[in-house]
């Protein structure tokens, strides 16, 4: 059990940040579905300092989502902090809520980011994810979090050092992707070193990196001792994972989806991303979450390519059903 600020999690089931995925419609299905707790795509703190409109959408959340994190990027303590204060504390309009926490990236490998001294850049000075964390701290009511890999590369591995900087900074909980910015997204996760990290800070500790099955998420617990668990890319077209992993848990018998619900699920998930976005903006964005809903079915790869070229909500029910009715004959 974990409690951050006024929620209380059962399983510590986190639904992670990602950039292009995690956004209203998906956080919802995934609620819907048993996570417990999400955290947005990242947002500039900058931006949010410069009054930037598009970012203020992005930090949008609505009261169906279940608790959510707003996740902010930047590398300068005021900054930072100041962003932090301005989404805490705007005006909630349109039934908008409050974020349940801040959550800092410390994580985010892209060159782009890397190169400004953002994002995983700064796990190479602990001293400045102190100030990070603190000034956040000092600007916001709401619990401070922070996400981080297990270092820059293998030669520098000090996800240790990191939480502990974050924890006297004031952070309220970690979660590490237990891999190294050179490691991107592949390679083996280091389970060793989200253990190491549980081992040395008091507040909780949720693990991350490659969890794809309920399995996965109880070999994750056991080895590391973290509280809890946040999935990524194995809830993309997968919510249906946050179910197995509660029944794995509870040691109850899980019964996969069938494609029907496969399907109805994707187009669940689309209908909720065109109510936010408009049909325009969710269909191009949507396409390739809403295709990983089918990857299992026979010719999986002309169904994307079809969804690829569908511009309305109409058409991509069409090709899902006719894929349902083709799989099922
Ligand atoms: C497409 C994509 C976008 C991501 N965007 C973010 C992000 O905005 N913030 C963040 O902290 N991590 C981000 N991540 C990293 C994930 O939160 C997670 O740490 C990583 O994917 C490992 O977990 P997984 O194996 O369960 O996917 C992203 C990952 C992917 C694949």
């Amino acid at each position: 059990m974990i409690k951050i600020g006024n929620n209380i999690l059962e399983y510590g089931l986190f639904l992670a940040p990602m950039a292009g995925f995690s956004d209203r419609a998906m956080r919802r299905v995934c609620s819907d579905m048993g996570a417990e707790y999400s955290v947005t795509e990242m947002i500039s703190a900058k931006a949010v300092t410069f009054g930037d409109k598009k970012t203020y959408t992005l930090a949008n959340i609505r009261p169906d989502e279940g608790a959510v994190a707003l996740q902010i990027f930047g590398s300068e303590p005021q900054i930072m902090g100041r962003a932090a204060n301005i989404l805490s504390t705007r005006a909630f309009g349109n039934g908008y809520v409050s974020p349940c926490a801040i959550d800092i990236n410390m994580g985010c490998p892209v060159h782009k980011i890397f190169s400004n001294g953002e994002g995983s850049a700064l796990m190479r000075d602990p001293e400045l994810i102190y100030r990070i964390t603190k000034a956040v701290k000092e600007n916001t009511d709401l619990p401070v979090t922070v996400k981080h890999r297990a270092g820059i590369d293998r030669d520098h591995i000090n996800a240790v050092e990191c939480a502990m900087a974050a924890e006297s900074g004031g952070a309220s909980l970690i979660t590490v992707h237990g891999r190294t910015r050179v490691q991107m997204y592949s390679g083996s996760v280091d389970k060793e070193i989200i253990k190491n990290v549980k081992q040395s800070v008091h507040i909780p500790v949720i693990a991350n990196g490659d969890i794809l099955s309920g399995r996965d998420a109880l070999d994750m617990l056991e080895y590391t001792g973290a509280d809890g668990i946040a999935i990524g890319r194995g809830a993309v077209g997968n919510p249906f994972i946050f179910k197995e992993i509660i029944s794995t848990m509870r040691s109850e018998a899980f019964i996969p989806p069938t494609l029907e619900e496969k399907v109805k699920t994707a187009l669940w998930q689309l209908k909720l991303a065109i109510e936010d976005k408009g049909e325009r903006v969710a269909i191009p964005e949507s396409r390739k979450q809403i295709a990983s809903y089918l990857h299992s079915f026979r010719g999986a790869a002309a169904i994307r390519a079809k969804i690829n070229q569908a511009t309305e909500y109409g058409e991509i029910e069409r090709i899902l059903t006719d894929a349902l009715n083709e799989e099922t004959i």
